[in-house]
């Protein structure tokens, strides 16, 4: 079974590595790989690629930044002559951003089968980029492999055949499992940055609707500014963040903060291992917190993943300066949130999913 995995941007290569390598160990399986070019910074990057061990991209369409339609129309127009000259028996795209469904609807127009790992997640919330793009590609796909158990209930009101959805965990945390020692070991994060253990936060900050809009922009920054009082706060930087911070004039707010670049993948999950709060949008690390145990603090009004609230260590928080300071002290007070792992979220997910590829091409 030929198949094109997908990739564009930083969460899509944390996913994509343990598939890929599954794929490749079963040897029924001739895995090709896409890089859209929809990230392309080193840190955003290359990085990843190193550390996770994935293989060099068969094809890179470099479509770079630009505008949400029109960075899907550019990788539309650039990917469709690949899939046509490749015509592989289906194409498998990851998560919710701009390359997976502009990779899915040029694929389902063209007749080829698509896969899509982590279908179904919800946050009811239009106005999010990769809300368009979740409920899109799900219509298009073939195979539906889902990582917690409301994602097949949202399908299923979708209208979306109950045969095609595969509850198989997470990729994420697949990843998570297979690199963590390693990141212990080799990291050396904590020492480089002077931190110890359970005694710093740690925040990451991307989503438009909290860093594209200025007054929430502010009053998220005015809220970790303050907290930065209390315990060392180390902010990796977004560069689309970084941007507005100039634009909004809100530069003397990160005064207090350990401001850093993006981070490798590594220094990454090290960092938010040992942590004692993590205050973040995004939705990948609301999953690995939950994994880890760590509180995450998430600075929105709503999330995709219910199950980190319900089962794991995560709360929303929203943008409200005063509710982030109150609930991020309650954490330093020892009052953090405790969690379970979520059910299938045990590091065997690509196994999962290459097993029933496997098995559905027999
Ligand atoms: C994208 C995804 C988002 C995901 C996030 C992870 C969509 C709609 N959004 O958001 O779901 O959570 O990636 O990071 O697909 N930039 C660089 N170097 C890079 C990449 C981006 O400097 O390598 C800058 C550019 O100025 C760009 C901005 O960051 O305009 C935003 O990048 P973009 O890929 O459009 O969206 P993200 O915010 O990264």
């Amino acid at each position: 079974m030929k198949i094109l995995n997908i990739v564009g941007a930083r969460p899509n290569f944390i996913k994509i590595a343990p598939i890929i390598h599954q794929m490749k160990e079963g040897g029924q399986f001739t895995p090709l790989l896409l890089h859209t070019g929809q990230h392309y910074n080193e840190n955003m990057n290359h990085v990843f690629f190193e550390q996770l061990g994935i293989p060099r991209p068969d094809y890179n369409l470099e479509v770079g930044s630009a505008s949400n339609p029109k960075q899907i129309s550019k990788i539309i127009d650039r990917f469709e002559p690949v899939l046509l000259k490749e015509k592989p028996d289906a194409i498998l795209v990851v998560g919710d951003v701009n390359s997976t469904i502009s990779c899915a609807l040029v694929a389902a127009h063209l007749e080829t089968p698509i896969i899509h790992v982590e279908a179904g997640l919800r946050s009811f919330d239009r106005s999010m980029p990769e809300e368009v793009n979740r409920l899109l590609t799900d219509q298009l796909a073939e195979w539906l492999f889902i990582t917690e158990s409301s994602a097949r209930q949202n399908l299923l009101n979708e209208g979306v055949r109950a045969d095609k959805i595969h509850f198989v965990g997470n990729v994420m945390v697949d990843s998570l499992m297979k690199h963590l020692a390693v990141a212990g070991q080799n990291s050396g994060a904590l020492g480089k940055l002077g931190l110890s253990k359970n005694e710093y936060a740690l925040m990451t900050l991307h989503r438009p609707s909290n860093v594209d809009r200025p007054e929430n922009l502010k009053a998220i920054l005015q809220a970790i500014a303050e907290l930065a009082v209390e315990i060392p706060l180390v902010f990796t930087i977004h560069p689309r963040t970084e941007k507005r911070v100039d634009e909004f004039n809100l530069r003397h707010l990160l005064k207090p903060l350990r401001t850093l670049a993006p981070l490798p993948y590594l220094d990454m999950i090290h960092l938010m291992a040992n942590a004692a709060l993590v205050l973040t949008d995004s939705g990948g690390i609301q999953e690995e917190t939950t994994i880890l145990d760590i509180p995450c603090l998430t600075l929105r009004e709503n999330t995709e993943r219910p199950v980190t609230i319900e089962k794991g260590s995560n709360t929303l928080v929203g943008v409200d300066t005063e509710k982030i300071l109150s609930e991020a002290r309650k954490v330093l007070r020892g009052e953090g949130k405790k969690g379970q792992t979520p059910e299938l979220w045990d590091g065997r997910a690509a196994e999962r999913i290459v097993e029933i590829l496997a098995r559905s091409c027999n």
